[in-house]
């Protein structure tokens, strides 16, 4: 099962391709990487007829190099898109050709490799809302969804499937372990497609798992993985990150200091997902567990605060409890 780690690279300062600390750190305890940002729309699609590739290269050759690797991230999104693809005008079958070609291009470029073994195709449509009160989060509006129309997801992974019939296709969203709703209309796109008299070609579904150390409860996550795996797909906990402030809403944190407590009750949190997800799915169905950047102090959390401590490694980029929380979560599954 692939154990799997987002790293920083390209022109980021942190970059992996510059940090020999952090080598070392991804090629003890990793077998993949997901580009923490290079391989999103705007990096990968610069202009409408130019795509840039070379820094998402130079990673997928030092994966290869240590024998790990990749997971894609990320084709079609609301997010990270490129100033032209947000300008873009047209019809809906220009918008669709555009959508196509962007997929196909990228896809194709890493297809022959065989390291780019899997890819998030559609991230984050499903909306945070139920406007219709139907019990199923909506379709967010995006450019794809408002040019295209909800056929865009279907559309988006018959292209990847095309491009790259090897590839493992993921519809890859955040708070679906903890939302029933968000969850269930996940689960109800994936059966829309399953069910489609000509089957919408789809492998996985990310589980991101940027949660708390209290939210969401350990019954409900393990409802989700089994839901989900219930579907026949892989299941992917694609992004994960545990926040040890609870109320992230308040300020000041109610946190300020990462003491033994907060770094035992952080472990014992990483053993309990980890083993959910080792009990709730079985194997053959296990897309792997990737964390969401090797150490706290280059997290994205640390953007928006200073006293949160997500990950498995500190700022001193030494092992922190959690990551022996992770391993045991790892044997002590069923
Ligand atoms: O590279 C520029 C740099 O040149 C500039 O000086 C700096 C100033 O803000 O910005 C840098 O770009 C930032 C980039 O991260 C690299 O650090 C962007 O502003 C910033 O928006 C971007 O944030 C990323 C975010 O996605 C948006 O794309 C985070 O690093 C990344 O961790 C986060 O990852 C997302 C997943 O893709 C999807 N799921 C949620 C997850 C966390 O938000």
């Amino acid at each position: 099962m692939a154990i799997g780690v987002a790293v920083p690279a390209g022109r980021s300062a942190k970059s992996i391709l510059k940090s020999v600390e952090r080598q070392a750190i991804v090629n003890r305890h990793f077998s993949q990487l997901t580009a923490e940002n290079i391989m999103k729309p705007s990096y990968l699609h610069p202009a409408e007829n130019r795509f840039y590739f070379d820094d998402a290269d130079a990673l997928v050759e030092y994966a290869a190099s240590q024998g790990k690797t990749v997971h894609g991230h990320t084709l079609i999104w609301h997010y990270g898109l490129p100033n032209w693809m947000n300008d873009f005008t047209g019809d809906t079958a220009a918008w669709t050709a555009m959508m196509t070609d962007h997929i196909t291009e990228i896809m194709s470029h890493f297809a022959a490799e065989d390291i780019v073994v899997s890819w998030d195709v559609v991230n984050e449509a499903i909306a945070d809302i139920d406007n219709d009160e139907n019990g199923l989060n909506d379709l967010r509006n995006s450019i794809w969804q408002d040019n295209i129309g909800a056929g865009y997801l279907a559309a988006a992974f018959r292209a990847a499937h095309a491009a790259d019939p090897n590839a493992d296709l993921y519809y890859n969203d955040y708070n679906i372990a903890g939302v029933p709703a968000k969850r269930n209309a996940v689960l109800d796109l994936v059966k829309q497609f399953q069910e489609d008299p000509n089957p919408v070609p789809i492998h996985g579904i990310g589980f991101q798992m940027h949660i708390s150390v209290t939210w969401p409860d350990i019954d409900q996550i393990r409802e989700s993985f089994a839901l989900a795996a219930s579907t026949g797909l892989k299941v992917k906990i694609s992004e994960l990150d545990i926040a040890m402030n609870t109320d992230r809403s308040r300020k000041p944190m109610s946190l300020t200091e990462f003491t033994v407590a907060v770094a035992v009750q952080q472990q014992k949190r990483y053993e309990a997902i980890v083993a959910a997800y080792m009990d709730e799915v079985p194997e053959a169905q296990r897309g792997g567990i990737s964390v969401w950047g090797i150490t706290d102090r280059d997290s994205w959390q640390r953007s928006y605060n200073a006293h949160e401590w997500p990950l498995l490694f500190d700022d001193d980029l030494k092992p922190k409890p959690a990551l022996q929380g992770f391993a045991d979560g790892l044997t002590g599954g069923m």
